[in-house]
């Protein structure tokens, strides 16, 4: 089961990372260039919402139930946090991709709340760079913007 969730939730990351690259370019080129909203934006940002919502859905179950580095986290918790690789799976990685999600979910609300179409550009390119920083950010600290977790 776990190797399974591990590399749906591994290649997802791809996926996610490709959403959100092309739904920032289309966000700043139609908000600076005061084009239209299409529906391929709300196309896309639909798209990113899914894959975000799927990446978290696995991650959760990964965490709670079958990743064995949260596990042993979890088994010394004290220990874990002074470690920072336990560290990193038991409390960094979640935190961080949990506030993205939480970002992701709030440029697409804002931006189909917003009265006009730059303005639906505007907050979906500002809250999507701010996850995307978080993600790579988060993801690079551990080498895993292309590679593998190896434990
Ligand atoms: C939303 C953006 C996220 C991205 C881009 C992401 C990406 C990744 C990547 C690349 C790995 C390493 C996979 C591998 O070894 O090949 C990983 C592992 C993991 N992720 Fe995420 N993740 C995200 C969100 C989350 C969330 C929200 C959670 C928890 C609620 C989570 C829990 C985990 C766990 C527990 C592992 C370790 C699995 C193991 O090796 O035992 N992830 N994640």
């Amino acid at each position: 089961m776990h190797p399974f969730l591990q590399t749906l939730h591994s290649y997802n990351r791809y996926l996610l990372l490709a959403a959100l690259i092309f739904v920032l370019i289309r966000a700043y080129t139609g908000w600076l260039n005061r084009k239209p909203y299409e529906k391929l934006d709300n196309t896309a940002s639909a798209a990113l919402l899914g894959l975000t919502h799927l990446q978290l859905v696995l991650g959760l179950v990964m965490y709670a139930f079958t990743s064995q580095l949260t596990k042993s986290a979890f088994e010394n918790f004290g220990m874990a946090m002074k470690d920072p690789n336990a560290r990193y799976w038991a409390v960094e990685h979640i935190t961080a991709m949990l506030i993205a999600v939480v970002l992701i979910q709030l440029g697409r609300t804002f931006s189909k709340k917003a009265a006009n179409d730059t303005d639906k550009h505007k907050k979906s390119a500002i809250y999507t760079t701010i996850a995307l920083l978080i993600i790579v950010g988060t993801l690079a600290q551990k080498g895993l913007l292309f590679g593998t977790n190896q434990g």
